[in-house]
């Protein structure tokens, strides 16, 4: 993956445990390195190992080290280059859901080797959106379950996320997002 993903998690972890605790991770994960440059690529397996680090150091679990990470993405990039990228694609959750891959197509200018993931929008009411993830890499839906509430923030709705089916080896996920403000609205 684009050293954008390591540096953000970088910035998560420096931000929340300190610099130190960001050396030690990069140890623990074997890299003889503590910085990535956003636009160079490196192996998928750096990005796994720092997770696995960063789960052993910090005492959190590999799905919460990865879903803190998803709500961390969406702040990261919504307010450095990309904020314009991410207006661009939509201003309400569905309606980026539903735009989120040609989002992905527009980073595709700056990041050619980019291969990102997929998403299906199967349906969009007030009160529901039901959410297809695919990819060619496994083990991401928690990821995918933090960007979510990320996305959420950022459009001051309240959601709650269910998984309701998804591969053994996380290859693709089906989620259910309820929106909560819905009912508020209404009442
Ligand atoms: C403009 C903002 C964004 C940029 C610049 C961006 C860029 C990237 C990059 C560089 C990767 C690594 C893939 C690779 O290097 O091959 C990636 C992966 C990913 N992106 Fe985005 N992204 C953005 C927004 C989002 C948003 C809002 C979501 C919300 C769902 C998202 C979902 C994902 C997921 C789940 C992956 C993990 C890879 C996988 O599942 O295979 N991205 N993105």
């Amino acid at each position: 993956m684009y050293g954008l993903i390591n540096e953000a998690i970088q910035g998560l972890v420096t931000e929340n445990f300190g610099e130190e605790a960001w050396i030690k991770i990069c140890a623990q994960a074997g890299l003889d390195h503590t910085e990535f440059l956003s636009m160079q690529q490196y192996p998928d397996s750096e990005t796994y190992d720092l997770v696995g680090a960063a789960s052993s150091v910090l005492g959190m679990s590999p799905e919460l080290i990865l879903e803190t990470f998803g709500r961390y993405w969406v702040q990261y990039v919504g307010s450095q280059a990309y904020g314009e990228l991410m207006d661009a694609a939509g201003t309400s959750l569905g309606e980026f859901l539903e735009n989120l891959d040609h989002m992905h197509s527009r980073v595709m200018i700056s990041y050619p080797s980019l291969r990102p993931p997929s998403f299906r929008v199967q349906s969009n009411t007030a009160h529901e959106i039901i959410l297809h993830y695919s990819s060619e890499r496994p083990g991401l839906c928690p990821l995918v379950v933090g960007l979510l509430y990320g996305l959420a923030d950022r459009f001051e709705t309240r959601i709650e996320v269910d998984s309701l089916d998804g591969t053994a080896e996380g290859v693709t996920g089906v989620f259910k997002i309820t929106l909560l403000n819905f009912d508020e609205e209404q009442s």
